[in-house]
């Protein structure tokens, strides 16, 4: 992945030459492209923000669709010549195709999906979250930027962070304060929207590289994940201190953190069958073993039981861990094992969570009681493209998700489940 200003500078280069040279694919071996004309213009234009094989691997789009599709991530309004060249050859070598379509549940319930997509192309919109006056904040990770959706206009503010920031997510602090986390830099701040200022902490070990997914406890101290440097993270705002601890298996990666209703904390791990939970006074990690085989963990939630759901993302599974007595279950998700689970919230009786790996990205529902499954395709404008990578829900009791490949904040209204109706 390389810097946006360096993607505009390719963009640019590669645009005022139309006669292009091919240029060498910018990541470490995703599948080549098929020759045919337009192939450099797509490794030099279309590689500046993700490698190709994002375009490979895809569902593949109709000529229509592809002209959509790449308007949320890239203008090239201005060069229409080098547009239809670059539509040609995505419509001629990448058509639809089925090598991802999901096994969709058909059930009872009906949701309705409200979208806004956010101004900044190309930003991978993620992580949306509600303050509380109704206005949601996001962050735009390839777009250096978090910004704030007011959801009865649709306008949203968007905000520089500082430089190689490259927020994984926002959240929002006791206080309403929006924190992201610097995945680049090794940071961790916070916005003043009146000021558009950043306080920002730089991490004081240069290995705490990859800050991931915050959270808090009730006083506003600020909890975090490191999943490269193996880490988990405290900052108390008011002093400044700092506290990383490694944690004890190598290669764990630390995601997701959540507290749970008793005030412990708990951390997922992204590349081992295993959950931690941490003290957050001491910053002690117990490992709980879940099932070998596959087992990774992205992120889980907390139901007003205490029960963790979790999604098993390696294995295609979704999990439920008792912490009281230890028991495991885990069930096979519609799609099966390459079904890939990701966001996941509890909501209203039922666990909401997305198959990532396929297209489009279902989002799905179990039913607690019931134990049934229902998934619909999470609707984003024409095109069915990108990932919901977190899931959270509203102060009216309905769920907020994303898609990152359309800029796509939604709203999914649950129309005949026990939720709030408007
Ligand atoms: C300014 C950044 C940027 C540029 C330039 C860009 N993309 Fe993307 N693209 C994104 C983001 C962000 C995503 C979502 C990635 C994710 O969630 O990991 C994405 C995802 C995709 C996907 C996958 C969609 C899916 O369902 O997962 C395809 C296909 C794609 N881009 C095609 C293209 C093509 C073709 C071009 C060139 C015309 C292009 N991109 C240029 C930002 C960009």
């Amino acid at each position: 992945m390389i810097a946006i200003a360096r993607a505009i500078l390719v963009i640019a280069v590669t645009l005022a030459a139309i006669e292009v040279q091919a240029q060498a694919p910018a990541a470490k071996g995703p599948p080549p492209l098929p020759d045919g004309k337009g192939k450099p213009l797509v490794e030099g234009i279309c590689s500046a923000c993700h490698a190709t094989n994002l375009i490979t691997n895809s569902s593949g789009y109709t000529r229509e669709h592809w002209k959509e599709l790449t308007g949320y991530m890239i203008d090239l309004s201005n060069n229409k010549a080098a547009q239809d060249e670059i539509l040609d050859y995505l419509a001629a070598k990448f058509p639809p195709n089925t090598r991802r379509t999901p096994k969709l549940v058909p059930g009872k319930m009906e949701v309705a999906f409200k979208e806004w997509v956010m101004p900044r192309l190309g930003q991978r919109t993620r992580d949306p979250v509600q303050a509380a006056d109704g206005t949601i904040w996001y962050a735009g990770q390839f777009g250096n930027l978090i910004g704030r959706l007011d959801p009865k206009t649709g306008e949203a503010k968007e905000y520089d962070l500082p430089p190689n920031s490259m927020p994984h997510t926002v959240n929002l602090d006791p206080k309403g304060r929006p924190w992201f986390s610097g995945n680049k830099n090794g940071s961790i701040g916070w916005l003043d929207p009146a000021t558009g200022k950043t306080t920002v902490y730089k991490m004081p070990d240069p290995e705490a590289v990859d800050v991931h997914t915050i959270t808090f406890d009730k006083k506003g101290i600020v909890y975090f994940t490191f999943q490269w440097a193996n880490m988990i993270g405290r900052l108390n705002p008011d002093s400044g201190d700092i506290k990383l601890v490694k944690v004890a298996a190598e290669r764990s990666q630390p995601y997701d953190i959540k507290f749970d209703n008793e005030g412990t904390l708990w951390v997922s791990c992204n590349a081992r069958p295993c959950l931690l939970k941490v003290n957050p006074d001491t910053l002690d990690i117990t490992e709980v073993k879940l099932p070998a085989g596959a087992t990774t963990v992205r992120r889980f939630d907390v139901a007003p039981d205490g029960i963790i759901w979790y999604v098993n993302s390696g294995g295609g599974r979704l999990g439920r861990f008792n912490p009281k007595t230890g028991d495991i279950t885990e069930y096979e998700s519609p799609s099966g094992p390459r079904s890939h689970p990701y966001g996941i919230i509890v909501l209203d009786g039922g666990v909401w969570y997305n198959e990532s790996g396929m297209r489009p990205d279902p989002l799905v529902r179990f039913d607690i009681a019931t134990e049934k499954f229902q998934s619909w395709a999470i609707k984003s404008g024409n095109v069915y493209a990108g990932i919901l990578r977190n899931a959270r829900k509203t102060r009216q009791g309905t769920l907020l998700i994303h898609q990152t490949a359309t800029n796509r904040i939604i709203e999914v209204i649950p129309k005949n489940a026990r939720v709030a109706q408007r």
